[in-house]
């Protein structure tokens, strides 16, 4: 790995598409954080923080915020007008949850937070089992498997669609809508990419905002009937934010949750873990999802902006700076997590900063930690001489932490 680190100027350089990096960045997050958990990213242009104690202290610091554009206008901040060709993609963010700020944010989080709060939430344990259940029926006679394809992949994408109200036939094409929006958090995003997000994202508006549209006079017990209820009221909730919301939620409802499952299968066969001590009950099934979601976290790095001059963990940032927060770091700082790489399910607690922190903590985490905590007992219990074929390979996406292939076989 090419990992150059300047400890007396806090500088690093790393390219993020460095294999030996994206597919193991573990080792060069340990040797950054000793020299410096305050350090400039120069193949990224901005700072980055390293240490549980820095990223969990600036996710909640209200003087940094996921937006930048309601305190500064582009031209003080000398970027450049956006890009004719992404006004779909531009149109989607500009109403999403993930990219507002208070009052805003509040509003939005509040009306849709109703649907993911634990009480809620585990109604959906029965269908979760089920939908486990049916993939492994599909494919338990051939004795192996792609999982990431064959179990991963299917299973969040069904719950979403279905909290949300959307016909779970519509699976595949949510996939293909999501996948290459997604593509544009990348590094080194290309002209080729700009353009199969914005198709992607004009392609998907439609869909929702006509899909919204047919469900006003079709009021069920979903997330997109008490959203339509929610616009209906003047002044909660305008179209546009609907449509963003539900496709927010259909990206961020599956993508993460896919490769937490992933990277949990395969830290449980890589490190011969035994499913029957680790998922014995549903309180040690809790404590290993916690442990399994802290040791490798499929997002691993998000941007916060300085919404004005400051100075953190000796750092002087002028307003409008953007700086980088590595969760996968910060999960294994020894400072805060004794043997940090090892598993151990017994950390009570665990702090970990999979789910980030502060006003944009993760809508979706009782959801994602139910559906971990459901089909992984599931798929180890009705395989138990589940085995990797092949050595696992992370994609090359940092900041996304997932594999492109779990090969397995049982017989
Ligand atoms: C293991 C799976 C998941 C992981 C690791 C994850 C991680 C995260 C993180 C780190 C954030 C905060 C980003 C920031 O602070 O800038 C976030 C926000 C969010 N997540 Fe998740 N997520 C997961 C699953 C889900 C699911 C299943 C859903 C929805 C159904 C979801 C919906 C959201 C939403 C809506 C936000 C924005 C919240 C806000 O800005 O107030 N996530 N997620």
């Amino acid at each position: 790995m090419n990992l150059f680190i300047d400890p007396a100027r806090r500088r690093v350089r790393l390219d993020p598409r460095d294999p030996a990096f994206f597919d193991d960045p573990y080792p060069a997050y340990a040797a950054i954080r000793a020299a410096a958990p305050a350090f400039f990213w120069e193949d990224y242009g901005f700072w980055c923080f390293a240490g549980h104690a820095e990223v969990s202290a600036l996710l909640r610091d209200k003087r940094f915020g996921r937006q930048i554009l309601h305190v500064m206008s582009r031209a003080e901040l000398g970027w450049p007008e956006p890009k004719a060709h992404l006004a779909p993609f531009d149109a989607l963010e500009q109403h999403s949850i993930l990219e507002m700020e208070p009052p805003e944010h509040t509003r939005l989080r509040t009306l849709v937070n109703r649907a993911f709060v634990s009480r809620q939430v585990e109604k959906l344990a029965p269908r979760i089992a089920a939908l486990a259940n049916e993939r492994i029926d599909a494919f338990e006679r051939d004795g192996e498997a792609e999982l990431l394809d064959a179990f991963a992949t299917p299973i969040p994408v069904a719950v979403i669609a279905d909290l949300l109200g959307v016909p779970r036939a519509m699976g595949p094409q949510l996939l293909d809508w999501s996948h290459r929006m997604v593509a544009m958090y990348q590094f080194g995003v290309t002209r080729a990419v700009e353009d199969s997000a914005a198709d992607a994202s004009r392609a998907f508006a439609d869909f929702m905002r006509g899909y919204a549209r047919a469900r006003r006079a079709d009021l069920k017990d979903d997330l997109i009937s008490q959203l339509l209820v929610a616009e209906s009221e003047e002044g909660r909730l305008s179209e546009d934010e609907l449509v963003t919301t539900c496709v927010l939620l259909l990206n961020a409802g599956h993508e993460a949750t896919v490769h937490a499952i992933g990277n949990a299968v395969r830290t449980i066969l890589e490190r011969g873990l035994d499913p029957r001590a680790i998922f014995a009950d549903a309180r040690a099934t809790a404590a290993a999802v916690e442990e399994l979601l802290r040791l490798d976290p499929p997002l691993h790095l998000f941007t916060r902006y300085a919404l004005e001059d400051v100075e953190v963990f000796g750092v002087r940032l002028r307003r409008g700076e953007k700086i980088g927060l590595l969760l996968g770091a910060a999960n294994r700082d020894p400072a805060r997590f004794p043997d940090p790489d090892a598993f151990d399910p017994g950390r009570d607690p665990n702090p970990h900063a999979t789910f980030g922190g502060g006003i944009h903590f993760c809508i979706g985490a009782p959801l994602a930690r139910l559906e971990m905590a459901v089909a992984l007992p599931i798929l180890f219990a009705r395989l138990p001489r589940l085995r990797l074929t092949a050595r696992p390979r992370c994609r090359d996406a940092f900041h996304f932490h997932g594999l492109d292939g779990l090969r397995a076989a049982w017989s």
